[in-house]
């Protein structure tokens, strides 16, 4: 796999939901930078956005003001279907409940979101079965989810979003649903990731053991963002206004 590094920048970005005719400001203006290759962190109470932000990172929602930028594109530049395009290419997601695909194999689910990009067949095969080797579960290709155990099915769910050798994988409480041991087996594994392939990760997570894990620990609450004090050279730097732009 290659080392194909991503920053993340949100410059002011703003985003509101409305809910039964009342609107709900999830981000007001916020500036975020994470520097290319960075393993962050992010916690806050429920409802304060951290999903949202993985989403609007990861091209799923877009912000009503403010860009986005994930290595060199300006996510708010693309269309529809260029931002699929993009997100297959460059963006791997990793959720709670794994999400795979309960009749498909371990393989087929890894190979599912290559079938998204311009891969011959035997590509794919080469990128799958790599991506399995990886999480160490290049012996379990012909096993259905549900022959796996939560931790394995979280490692093929991992090998899935890094099939495509995506420079940011975002993250969604990937341990929320693992006991400790697997647990420990994912967040060594994200880490690896990190610290390996070079991949930029956003992770959110409610345990302060997992966010140990990390370079940099974000804190979201009340539509803004935190850095927590004492800030060394750890994947993050403020975001300046650009001369000439008025706050
Ligand atoms: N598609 C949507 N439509 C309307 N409101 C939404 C939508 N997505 C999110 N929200 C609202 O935006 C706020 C932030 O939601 P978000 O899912 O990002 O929170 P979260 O920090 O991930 O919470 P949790 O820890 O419970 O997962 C919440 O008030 C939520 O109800
Ligand atoms: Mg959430």
């Amino acid at each position: 796999m290659q080392e194909s590094q991503h920053g993340v920048e949100l410059i002011r970005v703003s985003r509101e939901y409305t809910r039964g005719g009342e609107g709900v400001k999830v981000f007001d203006d916020v500036d975020l930078s994470v520097k290319p290759g960075a393993f962050c962190a992010m916690m806050g109470p429920s409802g304060s956005g951290k999903s949202t932000l993985l989403n609007l990172v990861g091209g799923l929602d877009r912000p009503d003001s403010g860009d986005v930028i994930v290595g060199d594109t300006l996510l708010s530049e693309l269309g529809e279907s260029d931002l699929a395009e993009w997100r297959s290419e460059n963006v791997g997601f990793v959720f709670q409940g794994f999400n795979l695909v309960p009749v498909l194999t371990a393989y087929e689910n890894v190979e599912l979101p290559l079938l998204l990009t311009g891969l011959s067949k035997a590509e794919r095969k080469e990128h799958a079965l790599h991506a399995l080797e990886l999480v160490g579960m290049g012996d379990r290709a012909k096993h259905r989810p549900g022959q796996l155990s939560g931790g394995q099915e979280q490692r093929v769910a991992i090998a899935r979003a890094i099939a495509s050798d995506p420079g940011v994988i975002l993250a969604d409480e990937p341990t929320g649903d693992l006991d400790f041991e697997s647990a420990c087996q994912v967040l060594d594994l994200l880490g690896r990731l990190h610290t390996e392939l070079g991949k930029t990760i956003l992770m959110v997570t409610h345990d302060p053991r997992a966010a140990e894990r990390a370079e940099r620990v974000i804190h979201l609450d009340k539509g803004r963002i935190n850095e927590s004090p004492a800030a060394p050279d750890d994947g993050f730097r403020e975001v300046k206004p650009k001369e000439g732009e008025g706050a």
